[in-house]
């Protein structure tokens, strides 16, 4: 139809690894996922707070994320840990190109399930069913310089160092602005720090010449 632009939707999407589930969130994982952003190590790299308030559980896992995937630009899912069947993260996708068949992951682990490398477990099967099953070319993930648990979650879920991606104006963190001129859910991005390192690129090839790779902001 002339004028119309055909949207598309996120993939639904639920993959395993021996010790998660990622699956969609529900209206139920409301108080987990208010544990997750509510965190300060959360707030402190999800520059969330200032300007679009604080996250609400529930919106988060119910509204936001059905305006997410009902627009095609990612979806919002939680990581349960097999053990106890409990959500301990929260993982999602945006800012999706659906012509370059490109998304960004992002993710947050509660503070008790932190250091069991649970976070790379599961961002490594989401980038792998989205390149394999969902037909992406490329996944992408965001890491402020200094952040070194998630750089070690880029490497260990087999991400390649791309470089630095300088985001002028960005560290005042504000919330951009989505196409339908919704406020966006956060980004990995943080204020700009000295110690990243230098500029560069690097990327491994994956399956049919698909990748997953990594950037960091500044
Ligand atoms: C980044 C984050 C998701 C990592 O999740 P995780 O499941 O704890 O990841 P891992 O267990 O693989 O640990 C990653 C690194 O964190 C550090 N770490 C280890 N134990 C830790 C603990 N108890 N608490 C915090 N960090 C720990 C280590 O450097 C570890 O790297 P190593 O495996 O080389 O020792 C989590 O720390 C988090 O939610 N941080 C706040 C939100 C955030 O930064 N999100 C990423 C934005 S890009």
């Amino acid at each position: 139809m002339i004028g119309q632009v055909a949207v598309r939707r996120f993939p639904a999407l639920t993959v395993s690894t021996p010790r998660t589930e990622v699956r969609p969130l529900a209206a139920a994982d409301a108080e987990a996922a208010d544990e997750v952003f509510g965190d300060r190590q959360t707030q402190r790299w999800l520059p969330l707070a200032e300007s679009s308030g604080r996250i609400d559980g529930r919106a988060w896992c119910t509204e936001l994320a059905r305006q997410r995937r009902d627009s095609g630009d990612g979806d919002h899912y939680g990581v349960v840990r097999r053990e106890d069947q409990r959500v301990v993260g929260c993982l999602w996708t945006r800012r999706t190109d659906w012509g370059a068949r490109l998304t960004e992951v992002s993710y947050a682990i509660a503070p008790h399930a932190r250091g069991y490398g649970l976070a790379a477990e599961a961002v490594d099967a989401v980038a792998i069913a989205l390149i394999l099953e969902h037909g992406f070319q490329r996944v992408e993930l965001r890491v402020a310089p200094g952040n070194v648990a998630s750089r070690r979650v880029a490497e260990k879920a087999g991400f390649s160092y791309e470089g630095l991606l300088r985001m002028p104006g960005s560290s005042a963190a504000p919330a951009s602005t989505s196409k339908s001129g919704r406020s966006s859910p956060p980004t990995c991005a943080d204020p700009p720090s000295p110690s990243g390192p230098p500029p560069g690129t690097a990327i491994k090839r994956f399956a049919s010449g698909s990748a997953r790779s990594w950037t960091q902001t500044s």
